[in-house]
């Protein structure tokens, strides 16, 4: 006999009722809990998760409301290549995707779901992506077995009775998005800490707009509404409602006369974009009143408003942020937002009950590492042993950074004067340069490059193609998706400027050229100058240049000869750069719109 699905709140949504019901049937969970979303309810699955050995609570009082969790080694990260896009036509998908027939998919995922939560309760869990009712937001249906999903997506999205709510007005279409870690549990067989299955699948229909996750637990493999949702699927949405679902940060830079302008900026993964939304200018702008806003870390949604400018919002609740490397130093604001009511995932845990990672702060005399071993600076000395692992997260709310923008939910959305991309680059590619117009800008997207991290399983280190960091987001073909941003801009009575910027060029001795961080406020005041008509710059063959006098440099000392390092253009460099270009194209060559062949002309002539 299955579970009965009686509490449903919803009233209206037959439809809806039928699909879980259906659900139910095929996973045969144990139990079925609708997700309400209040404050009891998480308190109780985190009490539950502490009691199954998943979660350990923290000192409450250095660390109020927060717990600790460690994943299972081997679901550490997002996998990319079990990651699938099964539109009808393979052609549909493109060659940067995986692709699977979606007929044999479906027929896979049917075995492998077929009473995969026995033992488990199912949490039926409705989330909103964008604030309630906002005419950008999406809503989406999570079924998953994991209470740690629950509680992390409590933080990461808008859950519980008002989706319900919301759902059953009947305005809005629902993603069904099933998950489950794949662990079936036989009578009476005890429970493991984290439980995943070695085989994964995390499976987009963008045709239906639905999405299947099974085997992992962790991140953006299980967090349905995340990168599956709000990229993958949203990617499709946004190409057929002529809107944009982007890998994007949004923040707001305020003048010192209160004018404010709003920037969105796609960096691959783990390249700072968290660091970069929560920039503290320095203190010789701070002094002169310049304030950085934040509106989101991750992913921007994007639409033309009635007067064709574009507006975003940002459809998470939270940061799902990568812990090591982030400190009062590096990040302030992110540490203010995760000092409570934060999950910590894979980072280290101390014997007073705190949490701790690699750059956090000075070492600690001993821990337990993200596996659970004994650690102390010794070991880690002898055997190379990292205390959290690379991609150790915190997920922590977004209402809790002290430079929340008041504006990151208003449900029209800001809007967009700037779009920044911005990859992680050892030569090459100068600290920064504007591109001439709105197609150069989408080239410049296009054949952004960066170096791997730890984000996604991987080779660290190599250069990849991330066109707008989308690579491993794009729902579709990444020809048609340039496409559709050359296509935008006729729907547009205001392009927003485009920018390349780079932190992580290296001087001959291997060191960083560029000293980042707060910084970076030097180079975002010039961004915004250029956007607001106020800076000049140089024609150079990849775009405009800000002069060495066009930058603030009050409080760094930065000789013109090091700019100029960090500024130059190597034709040499570049000619290989343009053959990357090719490469990508080559593989995208029959869906790429005519507009990439020609800037790569034009700049090819410039050099
Ligand atoms: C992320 C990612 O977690 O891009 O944001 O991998
Ligand atoms: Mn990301």
């Amino acid at each position: 006999m299955n579970p009965d699905t009686n509490g449903s709140p919803l009233s209206t949504n037959r439809h809806l009722l039928r699909w879980v019901e259906k659900m139910v049937e095929l996973c045969k969970p144990d139990a079925v809990h609708w997700v309400d979303g209040s404050q009891e309810e998480y308190d109780g699955l985190c009490k539950l998760m502490v009691a199954s050995g998943t979660a350990t609570k923290l000192n409450e009082k250095h660390w109020p409301g927060c717990h600790y969790v460690r994943s299972d080694p081997s679901d550490v990260a997002r996998v990319e290549d079990r990651t699938f896009i099964c539109s009808l036509s393979k052609d549909g998908a493109g060659p940067t995707n995986n692709w699977v027939d979606p007929y044999e998919m479906r027929k896979k995922l049917k075995a492998l779901f077929a009473g995969c939560m026995r033992g488990r309760t199912l949490y039926v869990l409705p989330f909103s992506m964008g604030p309630i009712g906002s005419p950008i937001a999406q809503i989406g249906v999570e079924l998953t077995d994991s209470p740690y999903v629950v509680v992390n997506m409590r933080i990461m999205a808008r859950i519980g009775l008002p989706v319900f709510q919301e759902i059953d007005k009947g305005e809005k279409r629902v993603v069904p998005c099933m998950h489950s870690v794949g662990a079936p549990l036989a009578k009476g067989q005890k429970d493991v800490a984290w439980p995943c299955n070695k085989e994964k699948y995390i499976v987009h229909f963008p045709e239906t707009r639905e999405i299947w996750s099974f085997g992992s637990g962790y991140g953006g493999n299980a967090l349905l509404g995340k990168k599956c949702f709000a990229l993958r699927i949203a990617s499709n949405m946004a190409r057929d409602e002529g809107w944009m679902a982007e890998h994007m940060l949004i923040l707001g830079v305020e003048d010192p006369h209160g004018e404010k302008t709003y920037v969105a900026a796609a960096f691959p993964s783990a390249c700072g974009k968290t660091n970069f939304a929560m920039l503290i200018p320095p203190t010789h702008f701070k002094r002169q009143g310049w304030k950085i806003w934040t509106v989101g870390d991750d992913i921007a949604w994007i639409k033309p408003d009635a007067n064709g400018r574009l507006r975003a919002i940002n459809p998470e609740a939270g940061f799902f942020g990568v812990a090591p490397g982030t400190s009062q130093s590096t990040n302030p604001n992110a540490m203010a937002a995760l000092s409570k009511n934060t999950i910590f995932t894979n980072v280290a845990l101390t014997p007073d009950g705190g949490v701790w990672w690699e750059g956090m702060s000075d070492q600690p005399a001993e821990c337990l590492d993200w596996q659970g071993n004994h650690w102390t600076p010794e070991i880690a000395l002898q055997t190379g042993a990292k205390a959290a692992h690379p991609n150790a997260r915190f997920t922590a709310p977004a209402a809790q950074c002290p430079t929340i923008d008041p504006a990151w939910e208003d449900p029209n959305g800001v809007p967009i004067s700037a779009i920044i991309f911005g990859g992680r680059r050892a030569t090459t590619m100068p600290l920064v340069y504007q591109a001439f117009n709105w197609s150069g800008g989408v080239y410049m997207g296009a054949t952004m490059g960066s170096e791997m991290t730890a984000a996604a399983a991987g080779t660290i280190g190599k250069v990849r193609r991330d066109p707008m960091a989308m690579l491993p987001f794009c729902g579709y073909h990444m020809g048609d998706y340039f496409r559709h941003w050359i296509k935008m801009q006729r729907t547009l009575s205001e392009t927003p400027r485009v920018f390349h910027v780079n932190w992580f060029r290296k001087d001959d001795n291997g060191k960083f050229i560029w000293p980042g961080f707060g910084d970076n406020m030097r180079i975002l005041r010039w961004i915004v100058d250029r956007t607001r008509g106020r800076s000049t710059a140089k024609e150079t063959p990849i775009g405009w240049q800000p002069h060495y006098g066009d930058i603030d440099w009050v409080g760094l000392d930065f000789p013109r000869e090091q700019f100029e390092a960090l500024q130059k253009v190597d034709r040499v460099a570049w000619r290989a750069e343009v053959m990357g270009h090719e490469e990508l194209f080559l593989d995208l060559h029959d869906h790429l719109p005519p507009e990439m062949v020609y800037e790569r002309e034009l700049l090819i002539c410039r050099m």
